[in-house]
């Protein structure tokens, strides 16, 4: 049987004292809701059967109201689909009932906003994040991931509905889903971790918002890694906190200089298994500077291990929160980096004695995580298809990154130096000294090339100029032609 989408009732308030017939206040009900545009051209409406029935009144007025609707072109009907607002309507009409009707623009000077909507830029898409093609970084290898083994195992979940898991549950999320992740983490990461310090969250940028509720107060200073992940720069500004740049060199975040600028500071923020941007991995020797500093100045260090997965030479490096003999780390990892983003789901690793704060913000936040797709990645991770998946992808950007590396040699030479190669699914090409990234990507933008600049991800002024070039998704075959294109757009400036 061929399926009809149901139509949803317009506001309609009927009012039986007034003396109007019903049919026509039904009538004027729909003129008014598609003069107004909240009934749009082509939008289905209900049956007049369910009409009647949702209004409590018979069939016959709101027959007679459909039926002049459709004798003055409002409406049309749909053989075996049903009844529409027409595609064609009197449009002279509409124009003038929406010449009465008060402006959307409303000229009020006392629309007043929170401070802190204020403190960090309004919402712009940038062309290097949001379009399809080569260099886009965040975009992965979607191609090679094993959809029907996940339809599968969602179809498993879908079609096998446990009541409880359609009710309310814990904040942390799903207890065996956390334990699948106490054990991936403690193995693969030397985390120090039990199933009951893991809370599910929406992704990292979620675990940061979180993170700044429970740990920060408004003017507390927080050190970002200078350049750094623009998205945990909003994320505490929008917590009132002052962000202190303090700079990355080969060995990772100069700690430093960090307690030169704000000995006191509340928080450093790290991505020490490989740098956002430059992909420098943390020296042990920082490490255990930046946890003596924590420890002796009562401190946090939110660790974002965004894309440990990939690591081509060298063994995988341990994390931070490992090392942490003091309960200082809260630890946030992502599903974004290994399966894809629009999954939205993230871990946050949380000192056993601050569980029960993070239990209360989460709660009073989106109360707890969703269910399903919870339930489908604990089963893929524990029948062993994210660590084939992840193994798999990581010879095949491998492979990609070393395309990338090569192609980038022959066209630029030593003109342009790559940086953070070793690891993840992006690196960093940088321009010699007087040339504009923001120029060079707008102009490569009209090649289909798209370019992150370097220039974007500081703070203060800018020391150097480059572009985080991701090569998740461009192909071994697309690469040295990509790359061509992009030296003749530097060669043009
Ligand atoms: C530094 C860093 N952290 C985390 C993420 C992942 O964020 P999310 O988990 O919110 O998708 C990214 C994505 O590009 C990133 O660059």
């Amino acid at each position: 049987m061929r399926r009809v989408a149901s139509g949803f009732s317009p506001v309609i308030t009927l009012d039986r004292r007034n003396g109007k017939p019903l049919h026509k206040q039904v009538y004027e009900a729909f003129c008014a809701a598609i003069v107004r545009r909240n009934l749009r051209a082509g939008q289905k409406v209900p049956s007049s059967r369910s009409l009647a029935a949702e209004l409590k009144i018979s069939r016959i007025p709101v027959l007679t109201a459909y039926s002049q609707l459709h004798a003055e072109g409002y409406f049309e009907t749909r053989s075996g689909s049903g009844t529409f607002v027409s595609s064609s309507l009197p449009d002279q009409w509409i124009s003038m009932e929406r010449r009465h009707a008060p402006s959307p623009q409303v000229r009020s000077p006392r629309r007043l906003l929170s401070k802190r909507s204020a403190l960090i830029p309004l919402f712009k898409p940038v062309p290097w994040l949001n379009k399809w093609g080569a260099f886009i970084v965040g975009q992965l290898a979607f191609e090679h991931f094993p959809f029907q083994v996940w339809a599968s195992l969602v179809n498993r979940h879908v079609r096998n509905v446990r009541v409880n898991s359609l009710h309310y549950s814990d904040p942390m999320g799903s207890e065996s889903f956390r334990s699948a992740i106490a054990e991936y983490l403690r193995t693969t990461r030397a985390v120090n971790c039990e199933a009951s310090q893991i809370m599910i969250v929406s992704g990292t940028q979620q675990a940061l918002e979180l993170t700044a509720r429970v740990l920060f107060d408004p003017g507390d200073k927080i050190w970002l890694e200078e350049p750094g992940y623009r998205l945990a720069r909003n994320a505490f500004s929008l917590a009132g906190c002052r962000l202190i740049p303090v700079p990355v060199d080969e060995e990772g975040i100069d700690v430093a200089a960090g307690i030169a600028r704000s000995r006191r500071a509340r928080a450093a923020f790290v991505t020490p298994s490989h740098q956002f941007p430059l992909g420098v991995t943390m020296s042990a020797s920082r490490r255990f500077q930046l946890l003596d500093w924590a420890h002796r100045s009562a401190s946090w260090i939110v660790e974002d291990d965004y894309d440990n997965e990939y690591r081509y030479e060298s063994m995988p490096i341990a994390s931070l929160q490992g090392l942490d003999r003091h309960s200082r780390v809260i630890y946030i990892g992502t599903f974004s980096k290994t399966l894809f983003p629009s999954l939205r789901l993230g871990y946050v690793v949380i000192p056993p004695d601050l569980v029960q704060q993070f239990l209360a913000v989460r709660n009073a936040m989106d109360v707890y995580p969703p269910h399903l797709y919870q339930a489908v990645l604990e089963d893929f991770i524990s029948e062993g298809h994210f660590a084939r998946h992840i193994r798999r992808t990581r010879l095949l950007y491998s492979e990609r990154r070393n395309v990338l590396v090569g192609a980038i040699r022959n066209e630029f030479g030593s003109s342009m130096e790559v940086l953070g190669e070793g690891a993840g699914v992006h690196l960093v090409a940088t321009l010699s000294k007087g040339l504009s990234d923001r120029s060079i990507s707008d102009q490569a933008a009209l090649q289909d090339l798209w370019l992150w600049p370097l220039s974007t991800c500081y703070l203060d002024r800018p020391s150097r100029q480059g572009f985080i070039l991701g090569f998740g998704s461009t192909t071994p075959r697309q690469i040295p032609n990509a790359v061509r294109r992009l030296r003749e757009v530097v060669d043009s400036q």
